[in-house]
């Protein structure tokens, strides 16, 4: 593998130039098309689902089989651990790269590598620099990749993906009742949810019609819980042939449903194409929290999602280790994921 640059070191020492490698978009791709037609991701109050309300619960069905994405409000974590984690972060991301240096990435884990699969000096880059770290299982917590500079940063993290991990199991909770299980099913199917932390950091961009933050891509997880800036909105679903942005709502959480559920429920639930795109004013920062089984899972569809009118969709059984393995190389191809491994 070759080492990536800095993003956040290059922009500063030359703000208004993009070298090639960053070059995503051309213009025969279907990127530019905005897609205006839709109304935006469905709002999911997580207390009212939580109490059992019908209504709410409906709504969070069709928001897991239709769009694949939502944001959920009353989620019961408070603000100012939302706001610890995002403003000990940005003390760190401000330190000298010499400082964040000191944690580099290896197994996945720590400060630097936007492309840990990367492969050739002629891959194309996308335009940010990452934290990555292993929360859950305890086992796979690798402290020394947990900068120590604020001192505040680990009990934020801590504290913020407790939470986030909580919010999860709740949802994974409904989802399993939702697919006709019993309550614990989903949770237990994991073994254990496995929780990554993924902090990405998007600098300014002089070109952001032809660089992208993140490419496009579907998760590969269970599920993903996302934190974004207020301010700036730069994500983007796959919606009605084109792209839809999704507007922050401050202190809402975006949860996309991933390749896991999509395959477990027969296609019932949808794991959806997204991306983030750049702008030329204002870096960004967002935190990705990863929900996986254990590697050792096997995947396919539940017996309760297949009959004579859902026929099973997927039909190769795989565990979570090679089924992440493939849409590896899939993606080292730049085609996009596909999704029936
Ligand atoms: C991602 O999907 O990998 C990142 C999304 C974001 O930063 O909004
Ligand atoms: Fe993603």
């Amino acid at each position: 593998t070759t080492s990536v640059e800095n993003v956040q070191e290059m922009v500063k020492k030359d703000p208004s130039s993009v070298p090639e490698r960053f070059h995503l978009i051309t213009n025969n791709d279907d990127n530019s098309n905005i897609s205006t037609v839709s109304s935006d991701v469905p709002v999911i109050d997580l207390s009212l689902v939580c109490d059992g309300n019908e209504e709410e619960i409906k709504k969070l069905d069709s928001a897991c089989a239709d769009w694949g994405f939502f944001q959920i409000i009353n989620h019961g974590i408070d603000e100012e651990v939302l706001h610890g984690m995002k403003n000990t972060a940005s003390e760190f991301l401000k330190l000298p790269l010499e400082e964040k240096n000191k944690y580099p990435p290896k197994d996945i884990q720590g400060y630097g590598q936007a492309q840990s699969f990367l492969t050739s000096k002629e891959q194309k880059l996308d335009w940010e620099d990452v934290l990555m770290l292993f929360i859950y299982p305890l086992s796979y917590r690798k402290l020394e990749y947990w900068p120590t500079s604020p001192p505040e940063l680990k009990d934020a993290i801590e504290t913020y993906s407790a939470e986030v991990h909580k919010v999860a199991e709740k949802l994974l909770r409904v989802l399993s009742v939702m697919m006709g299980m019993d309550k614990e099913t989903l949770l237990a199917m994991h073994k254990e949810v496995m929780h990554v932390l993924r902090v990405n950091y998007y600098p300014p961009c002089p070109m952001p019609e032809r660089v992208l933050g993140v490419s496009a891509h579907s998760d590969s997880t269970s599920l993903t819980i996302l934190m974004q800036d207020d301010d700036i909105t730069a994500l983007q679903i796959r919606r009605d042939d084109g792209w839809l942005p999704i507007k922050p709502i401050p202190n809402a959480l975006v949860v996309n449903i991933g390749d896991v559920i999509e395959i477990w429920s027969n296609g019932k639930y949808k794991s959806i194409e997204h991306r983030a795109v750049t702008n030329k004013y204002k870096a960004r920062t967002s935190f990705a929290s990863f929900l996986t089984p254990t590697p050792d899972v096997e995947l396919e569809p539940l017996n309760q999602l297949v009959d004579p009118l859902n026929p099973q969709k997927f039909y190769k059984k795989i565990t979570y280790f090679d089924y992440v393995s493939s849409s590896l190389e899939k993606k080292l191809e730049t085609k996009p994921l596909r999704k029936n491994a």
